[in-house]
């Protein structure tokens, strides 16, 4: 995350990790006055040769600063200012952009000359200066000579420590962006019971191009022309050089017999080839009937065809929530138990059922019918709510 927003380049993002709830048997990672003996051997623990932990620490020491507060041996006293009153010492000239101006301002004594793990008062706290030099800063040398290069040796460095996880952990190949992405396309009943299919379609337009005037889609025989909403939205995504791409919504809701068993539409974009998803009529999750308010959701689950009755119906949610010292979010997950209701709408039986979350979400809240271990529909609640 850091990465990403500090202008860093493209991490590959490979789902599959735990969350670790306590340290590690052995210690993680080496103190500035640690030797470098040590040192390597701590990298080397994690799969990291001399190089690797060389680049590795120039990377993370493009970032932010080092405290008096924290470590008063390295920085001395007369950093704490009113401005400054933990005594930050910063690593380079810019703290919070993640660039190479570390390399060139140790290389050539510019700026802050590598930051206080090299030019601290305190010889025995040099720990970047000790392995910096431990090769004649031969690495550093060919990472400064990278240029803008070196961010992606960043992201390369980074993916693997952020990759490196527990035996028996699989991790899943990297999510990659759908440039075309349908959000909450799904059937729903109209005030007056008509089956109605609605939703948004998510084009991302990458830094530099200009968001199509409109969409086409196509469901059965029938094929709409679809107008964007006028708020767009950026993406990290669609990012080149400094700017991001745009995500533009083009929102829709059709009725009429060409939606009432469709099992896909397809989207046609100028210049993106067409691209086709399914859709179930026969079980969804309702959006008008599937509601978060505070930490109560209530969700309604349509099943249409007659051979199937809730008890063949999973359903999950995931809820994000707020977790003490981190940004990141903790996903609350759940099974809703749910129940034939005494209501049907047209043909179909509707599944209700109710869950207290531990806590109000802090972002969108994924809610998925499963019949019989297989995902039909998937729903995000609160869907208007931008980010995590
Ligand atoms: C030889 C190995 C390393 C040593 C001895 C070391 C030591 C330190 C120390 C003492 C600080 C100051 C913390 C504070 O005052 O808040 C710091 C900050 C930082 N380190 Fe390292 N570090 C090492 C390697 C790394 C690596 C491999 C990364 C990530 C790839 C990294 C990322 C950072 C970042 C981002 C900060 C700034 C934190 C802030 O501004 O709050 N470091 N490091």
């Amino acid at each position: 995350m850091s990465n990403n927003l500090c202008g860093g380049a493209q991490m590959p993002f490979r789902p599959g990790r735990v969350d670790a709830i306590e340290a590690g048997k052995t210690t993680g990672v080496p103190a500035p006055e640690t030797d470098l003996e040590e040192t390597l051997l701590f990298f080397e623990r994690a799969g990291f040769d001399k190089v690797d932990a060389i680049g590795l620490t120039a990377c993370g020491h493009t970032m932010g600063s080092v405290h008096h507060g924290g470590f008063p041996e390295a920085v001395d006293e007369s950093f704490v200012t009113p401005n400054n009153t933990n005594g930050g010492s910063n690593f380079d000239a810019t703290r919070g952009v993640f660039d190479p101006n570390v390399l060139g301002e140790y290389l050539n004594g510019t700026g802050t000359k590598g930051g206080p793990l090299v030019n601290s008062y305190n010889d025995t706290m040099n720990s970047d200066k000790r392995l910096y030099e431990s090769d004649k800063n031969s690495t550093m040398r060919t990472l400064f000579a990278q240029g803008a290069g070196f961010l992606a040796t960043c992201a390369d460095l980074m993916g693997r420590a952020i990759n490196t996880v527990p035996i028996g952990v699989q991790l899943s190949e990297p999510i990659t962006v759908m440039p075309v992405k349908p959000v909450n396309v799904t059937y729903d009943f109209s005030e007056d019971g008509k089956l109605i299919l609605s939703g948004k379609i998510r084009f991302l337009t990458p830094a530099g191009s200009s968001s199509p005037r409109s969409l086409t889609l196509r469901v059965s025989d029938d094929e709409s022309e679809l107008e964007p909403e006028a708020e767009t939205g950026s993406s990290v995504s669609g990012r080149s050089g400094d700017a991001y791409g745009t995500t533009t919504y083009f929102p829709f809701s059709l009725s009429g017999p060409a939606i009432q068993n469709a099992t896909s539409f397809s989207v046609q974009a100028p210049e993106v080839p067409e691209q086709t998803f399914r859709i179930d009529s026969q079980a969804f999750v309702v959006p008008s009937l599937t509601v978060l308010s505070g930490t109560a959701l209530n969700a309604t689950i349509a099943l249409c065809t007659r051979f199937r009755s809730c008890e063949d119906l999973t359903v999950h949610i995931a809820a994000p929530l707020t977790q003490h010292g981190t940004l990141a979010p903790k996903i609350n997950g759940m099974d809703v138990v749910v129940s034939k209701a005494i209501e049907e709408k047209r043909v179909c039986t509707l599944c209700r059922g109710q869950v207290i979350l531990k806590d109000v979400p802090s972002g969108l809240v994924t809610v998925e019918a499963l019949l019989h271990g297989k995902v039909v529909d998937t729903l995000l609640v609160n869907g208007g709510q931008a980010g995590w």
